[in-house]
């Protein structure tokens, strides 16, 4: 598939494989990009995962026959994008492995190919006859890796894992001709599944591109970006910033649906008081896939749940964990809980949030043994108290 002048989309969609990373679920599944650019040297930009090697190889040899390769350039070593290094290099003995420092080293630990290596640094400029590429590292986003390869002369930006989401394409590859919208949450879910640990390496790497003329983002998953570049760039901003609508989020795990009525109580007076975007989550039932898009999405952060045997109930220390290893902060944050005999889980939260900066909005709720009654006005106060405080944030 012709993207532009010489520019040939050879990638390949993935709509049976259920987790990601054995991690995140794929129900719009996922594709794996890869570029052809043919000059008078023909470069291929990234490769797929391994299980897709036939039908990728198909697509290379619709757009160029049985002509060489001579360069694979190598953004990003994850494998689902590396994983079909070898069988490229044994289809096309020749080929030169471009990448930098540290991708060199990962392709000797991984793939032990030999074969042909040009090892790149930053600004270096690769020609391939009347088109160039030049390189731009963007380390840790998400690996240490990380490279961006510029077309600068028709401003074709091979964006890597960057400007990426999940999501299949549907037929269409490039914007303009699809309906953009079906991505956003599915990228608001991939950066925040994948990327979002990364918040300020993503700003530098932002700001790095920032000064660069960028026509066309070809990213290492989803749609290529034209006339949303502007889009797909202030989500980017936003999400590494930690930045989020005023909207809430409430968490809460629950046996016996006693911290399930609490979080209800909460999330009615929240409604009552003006906030319009609320959204609860059952951390149990829930894939925290989601709910971490939503966390990443909504200013405002409430999570309640049960003592367990001494403890905080697993799925809310599980999920909590997940946010704070990826740095979220710029949050309203208040939580609340339940227990019989001797509570617990209020003190882990504290604990496991203590790190993360949150800006507290209240006091938390302990109820003991469904007694509902007792915290009622309690938890309607905390509800109406996280809705003044979003609304303030608002001016
Ligand atoms: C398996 C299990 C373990 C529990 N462990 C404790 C505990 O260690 N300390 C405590 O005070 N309550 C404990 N409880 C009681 C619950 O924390 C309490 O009933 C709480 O209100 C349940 O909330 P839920 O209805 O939202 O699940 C436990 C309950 C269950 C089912
Ligand atoms: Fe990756
Ligand atoms: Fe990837």
């Amino acid at each position: 598939m012709k993207l532009t002048e010489n520019l040939y989309y050879v990638g390949v969609n993935d709509r049976t494989k259920g987790l990601f990373e054995g991690l995140w679920p794929l129900p719009e599944g996922i594709s794996y990009n890869s570029y052809l650019l043919v000059d008078d040297h023909v470069a291929l930009i990234d490769t797929v995962d391994a299980a897709f090697f036939d039908t990728f190889l198909s697509e290379i040899r619709r757009a160029i026959g049985h002509r060489p390769i001579d360069y694979l350039i190598i953004n990003h070593m994850e494998p689902d994008h590396s994983g079909a290094i070898n069988r490229i290099c044994r289809e096309y003995p020749d080929i030169t492995l471009v990448g930098n420092a540290q991708t060199q080293r990962m392709i000797d630990g991984f793939y032990r190919t030999g074969g042909n290596r040009l090892t790149v640094n930053e600004n270096d400029v690769l020609t391939l006859g009347k088109y160039r590429l030049r390189f731009h590292l963007i380390p840790m986003v998400h690996w240490p890796e990380t490279m961006v390869t510029f077309d600068y002369e028709r401003g074709i930006l091979f964006s890597g894992d960057a400007f990426g989401c999940f999501g299949a394409l549907n037929g269409g590859v490039i914007d303009k001709f699809i309906v953009s919208a079906r991505y956003w949450d599915e990228m608001v879910r991939y950066y925040s599944n994948i990327v979002g640990k990364y918040g300020p390496q993503v700003q530098k790497a932002l700001h790095k591109l920032k000064g660069l003329e960028i026509r066309m983002v070809c990213p290492a998953h989803g749609p290529v970006w034209t006339e949303e570049i502007p889009h797909v760039f202030t989500l980017y901003d936003r999400m590494s910033r930690y930045e989020a609508d005023n909207g809430l989020v409430i968490c809460y795990g629950s046996m016996y649906s006693n911290t399930a009525r609490m979080a209800e109580v909460i999330a009615r007076a929240a409604s009552k008081a003006g906030v319009r975007d609320i959204v609860l989550h059952d951390v149990s039932q829930k894939h925290h896939s989601y709910i971490l898009a939503d966390v990443f999405r909504h200013r405002g952060l409430m999570v309640g749940a049960p003592t367990y045997n001494g403890d905080l109930f697993p799925e809310m220390e599980a999920l909590i964990k997940k946010i704070v290893a990826r740095g979220v902060r710029n949050r309203l944050f208040s939580f609340f809980g339940s227990f019989t005999w001797a509570g617990q889980s209020l003190r882990r939260i504290a604990a496991l949030t203590e790190a993360a900066r949150f800006e507290p909005v209240g006091s938390p709720i302990e109820m003991r043994q469904g007694r509902l009654e007792e915290v009622y006005d309690a938890c309607q106060a905390l509800g109406a108290l996280m809705a003044a405080r979003l609304k303030e944030s608002e001016t």
